[in-house]
């Protein structure tokens, strides 16, 4: 194994959270947490979408982590899934005075839904149910390319994909290069599962993009590029593993969670680097083995790897006053 330390693990893990320009730099970076139920992955993500942030252009990471006190980070926008059980409302600002007092000023949240859809928000907690639509900034959105002129910049964007979601005609032109869709009529309404709206916001992030930096931050990743899919979808997840590369130079990162790393697609997996292990994952492409992650804390503590060159032991800690589960029930 390479270099392993606690010191490495947190520059490893501010590495994830820091980027460049793609042009001078590094640009996007791809980030997966890996870990059974309950070992912290979503607190982390919760932390990780008030703390990304961007170095100016033409500064590159090379030259931050030389001289990190001679450059400026600007907060950066976040674009996450949202889930049916979730943990943004800890970002709504009232709560992240209690949760992230010492992280600065916070990032704005935005929720954003389909025109079609009705959502409830409710903290979920010793069987109460408190409704908080109220507390919550919800724009609506009709599509993936207005979804894209929605998203406030510099700001935490939570997304929920349409719940009733038909491949846009762009998309079917897509499948047709597969010679998979032949017979799609002009006009013809395709159902798919919702979760393939990403495919389409991503490709519009990517193709109207400027350069703005953006981090996409996808809890439960496997539901949106699943290991064994068939036909079309299977097509659609190829389209997606190309984007990857259109991701990484116009400045998209992606921080992503699993439970198993063979739930997930191997051209999406193995396009990500750089992996956050817990306790009771398991590390089947990787040089970490399991003994190591035996000897973590339950709760608290992963191994952070990069390139599977660089691996440090990383310490966290649960949100201070996080509020209660959140539910979304469209
Ligand atoms: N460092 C920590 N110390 C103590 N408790 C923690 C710590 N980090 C998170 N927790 C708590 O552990 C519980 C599980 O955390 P979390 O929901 O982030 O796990 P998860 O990996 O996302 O689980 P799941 O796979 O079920 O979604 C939460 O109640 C959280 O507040
Ligand atoms: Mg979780």
């Amino acid at each position: 194994m390479g270099e392993i330390s606690s010191k490495l693990a947190e520059q490893l893990w501010a590495d994830i959270l820091i980027h460049d320009d793609g042009i001078d730099g590094t640009g996007g970076s791809f980030a997966n947490l890996i870990g059974p139920f309950g070992v912290g992955k979503s607190t982390l993500l919760m932390q990780a979408a008030q703390l990304t942030r961007h170095l100016d252009y033409g500064v590159t990471k090379t030259q931050f982590w030389q001289h990190p006190e001679r450059y400026e980070v600007i907060p950066e926008t976040v674009i996450m899934k949202g889930l049916s059980d979730d943990h943004w409302n800890t970002l709504i600002p009232k709560n992240y005075k209690n949760s992230f007092s010492n992280y600065g000023k916070p990032k704005y949240l935005t929720v954003h839904i389909h025109e079609d859809d009705e959502y409830r928000f409710y903290e979920v907690s010793r069987g109460t149910k408190r409704k908080i639509n109220h507390e919550i900034n919800i724009r609506t959105y009709q599509d993936g390319a207005q979804l894209h002129d929605n998203i406030r910049l510099e700001a935490i964007n939570v997304v929920y994909e349409p719940t009733n979601y038909h491949l846009t005609t762009a998309i079917l032109k897509k499948l047709n290069q597969y010679k998979l869709k032949s017979t799609a009529e002009k006009n013809e309404l395709i159902n798919a599962p919702p979760e393939l709206f990403w495919f389409e916001f991503i490709e519009n992030l990517c193709r109207q993009a400027d350069g703005t930096h953006c981090s996409l931050i996808l809890d439960e990743f496997h539901l949106i590029a699943p290991a064994y899919t068939q036909g079309d979808t299977f097509h659609m997840i190829n389209w997606l593993a190309h984007q990857m590369i259109h991701m990484r130079k116009n400045n998209i990162s992606l921080i992503a969670s699993t439970h198993e790393e063979n739930l997930l697609d191997y051209r999406i997996r193995d396009r990500i680097v750089r992996k956050v292990w817990f306790k009771g994952a398991l590390p089947k492409t990787s040089m970490v083995k399991i003994q190591a992650l035996r000897g973590l804390k339950d709760i608290g503590e992963a191994i952070i790897e990069e390139r599977q060159i660089k691996f440090g032991k990383f310490s966290f800690d649960k949100i201070p006053e996080q509020p209660p589960l959140l539910k979304a029930v469209a």
